[in-house]
């Protein structure tokens, strides 16, 4: 069974104690730093910008998950690279107001990981075409904006056919000789606790967004251990 990757959203983080915090949780065994970045346009809420992730780029050796909940994400991308992210995960829904196929090479271009989401209330059908060119598909398990919601169990189908999706990818590969046509990571984001990681990882999802089921306990291992299901 691949490792689970666990991934804290700093959303739910005391920003009073920022640092303090990334290194409280990475001690406590995560695997990337989720960092939500919101624009009051595409989602109805504000959250942080480059200079907050640039500044959490200095606390932490470990990758920085960037997730775009903005219009116009291709021209916020370079800042965010310089911020010194590690994957840059877009929106696929036409408000996002940019050219997804475009923003998705500039993102590789630029030497990051390539993630593309979607909200729950968009179809697959929307995302396909361009699963051959992501490294990472998002599935959006609350309605994006605010951390602390419920998980949405219906959609577990978009991560059944991302799973399906990299099965079929495996044969194609195993039939190549070269390297292209790897498996894509599936990370679902929003209202996951032991039970809906546990929910999810049986889906196929391989990497889990946490922000109120870590920061807010007071045992960040344990609760991120408790997400692996150890
Ligand atoms: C929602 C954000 C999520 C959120 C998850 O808009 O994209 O990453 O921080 O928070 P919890 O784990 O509290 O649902
Ligand atoms: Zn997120």
């Amino acid at each position: 069974m691949p490792k689970v990757i666990v991934a804290p959203s700093i959303l739910a983080a005391d920003f009073s104690n920022l640092a303090g915090e990334v290194r409280k949780v990475e001690d406590a065994g995560a695997d990337w730093i989720h960092c939500d970045i919101m624009d009051g346009h595409f989602v109805d809420n504000i959250s942080f910008g480059p200079t907050i992730v640039s500044f959490v780029r200095k606390q932490t050796k470990l990758p920085l998950d960037v997730h775009l909940m903005i219009e116009h994400a291709d021209h916020y991308v370079p800042r965010f690279v310089d911020a010194g992210a590690n994957s840059i995960t877009v929106h696929v829904e036409p408000e996002a107001k940019h050219d997804v196929g475009k923003t998705l090479r500039q993102i590789r271009d630029a030497g990051c990981r390539v993630g593309l989401t979607l909200n729950p209330a968009t179809s697959f059908e929307l995302l396909e075409p361009f699963l051959d060119k992501i490294d990472m598909l998002l599935v959006m398990t609350v309605h994006p904006g605010f951390g602390g919601q419920s998980f949405r169990a219906e959609q577990m189908e978009k991560v059944k056919r991302a799973a399906e999706w990299n099965k079929t990818r495996d044969r194609k590969s195993a039939s190549r000789t070269d390297s292209s046509g790897g498996e894509i990571d599936i990370e679902v984001d929003g209202g996951i606790n032991p039970e809906t990681a546990r929910v999810s990882i049986q889906n196929g999802a391989n990497v889990l967004v946490a922000g109120t089921s870590i920061f807010r306990t007071d045992d960040y291992a344990k609760a991120i251990r408790d997400l692996r299901g150890q």
